[in-house]
């Protein structure tokens, strides 16, 4: 029988455990650095016996994010402090992931072009991005590569590209926001090619044996949205590129709150068809609901981001025999710019 406490590997990754922390932004970020109180929250949570951290998302391009400060690898400036962070999370024994994201017409930009496969308004904010020309989308490849290398630098254990919640990558898998007649538009074949690209561009600056994650949604559950089969292409492809794992979300407004585990269902079928090691985030609470998908189902992997904030240390007291349910904050609309930024790693 599988537990979620048997020690694994993601290729040559070591896990302590199969839980992680999926990626959360917080405040706790000067000029896009990690500050010193945040590499205490990070510390905290290592202490807590977490195997693996995913940051919150990190800005691969000058880009200014209005309302809050982001955390940011767009340059190698940002090397040693999170420096700093790597260490110290390792040595307790736990990885660290670098979310790389670019927003573009989900927030927006106080500086620089927005850029999006078609100049179609985004559903959250309604801003409207230029559309992006075949120079430019080479150019955002090779800037998710330079910052995932940067990320290699400063002692991440591996990077995860964004392509979930509307955000670029996953604007493109989309037919509402990507209307293109090229070879990026059209067919989910095209869809899926910047992504792909991207990651070939990225593993070619990194390495082969430098493990990506991918952060994907089983379906985007909107009107003309990216369907479930679509995402199952996806990761079949993904798969041939070698990536190392695949965290299946969704549409955050999709699901009833107080849902258990809500999309384990998508991650239970993907799993069945793809041969990359899968990871589940969303509602995940309940020990005795995750221990039973682990054994009934090929997902490998469980991740949480609300119940760390309630409970920086319930890996540990599950570790220690006490399984009871992970308490959650619930900050109503949490997928927001506003709750994000207000957001904080603290009990
Ligand atoms: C405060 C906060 C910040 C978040 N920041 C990110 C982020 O930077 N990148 C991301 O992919 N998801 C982000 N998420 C989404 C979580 O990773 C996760 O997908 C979602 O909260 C569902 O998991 P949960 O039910 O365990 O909270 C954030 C969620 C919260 C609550």
């Amino acid at each position: 029988m599988k537990t979620l406490f048997d020690k694994t590997n993601i290729e040559k990754l070591q896990l302590k455990n199969r839980l992680m922390r999926s990626a959360t932004g917080d405040s706790l970020i000067k000029d896009g650095h990690p500050t010193e109180e945040m590499i205490r929250a990070y510390e905290e949570l290592a202490k807590g016996g977490v195997g693996t951290i995913i940051t919150g998302n990190a800005k691969i391009t000058d880009c200014k994010i209005p309302f809050f400060d982001m955390l940011s690898i767009q340059d190698d400036s940002f090397i040693p402090r999170l420096k700093n962070l790597t260490d110290k999370v390792h040595d307790f024994g736990t990885n660290i992931i670098l979310q790389l994201a670019y927003f573009g017409s989900l927030l927006g930009s106080e500086q620089g072009e927005i850029l999006g496969p078609s100049p179609v308004p985004h559903l959250y904010s309604n801003i409207i991005p230029k559309e992006m020309s075949k120079e430019d989308i080479k150019s955002m490849q090779k800037s998710f590569a330079a910052a995932a290398l940067r990320g290699k630098k400063a002692g991440f254990d591996g990077v995860q590209l964004h392509a979930a919640h509307g955000f670029l990558l996953s604007q493109f898998l989309t037919p509402y926001y990507n209307r293109r007649t090229d070879e990026y538009g059209g067919t989910i074949e095209n869809r899926a090619r910047m992504l792909i690209e991207t990651c070939l561009e990225v593993k070619e600056l990194v390495g082969t044996d430098y493990p990506i994650f991918i952060k994907i949604n089983g379906s985007d559950a909107i009107e003309q949205g990216m369907t479930f089969e679509e995402c199952k292409y996806i990761c079949k492809k993904l798969q041939e590129v070698a990536v190392s794992a695949v965290e299946i979300s969704g549409n955050v407004y999709a699901f009833t709150p107080g849902q258990e585990s809500y999309f384990k269902d998508y991650a239970a079928e993907i799993a069945s068809e793809v041969d990359i090691p899968i990871i589940v985030v969303g509602g995940n609470r309940e020990y005795s609901v995750m221990e039973a998908a682990l054994n009934e189902t090929a997902i490998e992997y469980f991740s949480f981001s609300r119940p760390f904030i309630a409970e920086s240390d319930f890996i540990s007291r599950w570790e220690n025999g006490d399984t009871s349910r992970v308490k959650c904050v619930s900050c109503n609309g949490c997928n927001t710019p506003e709750s994000m930024g207000r957001c904080i790693l603290k009990k």
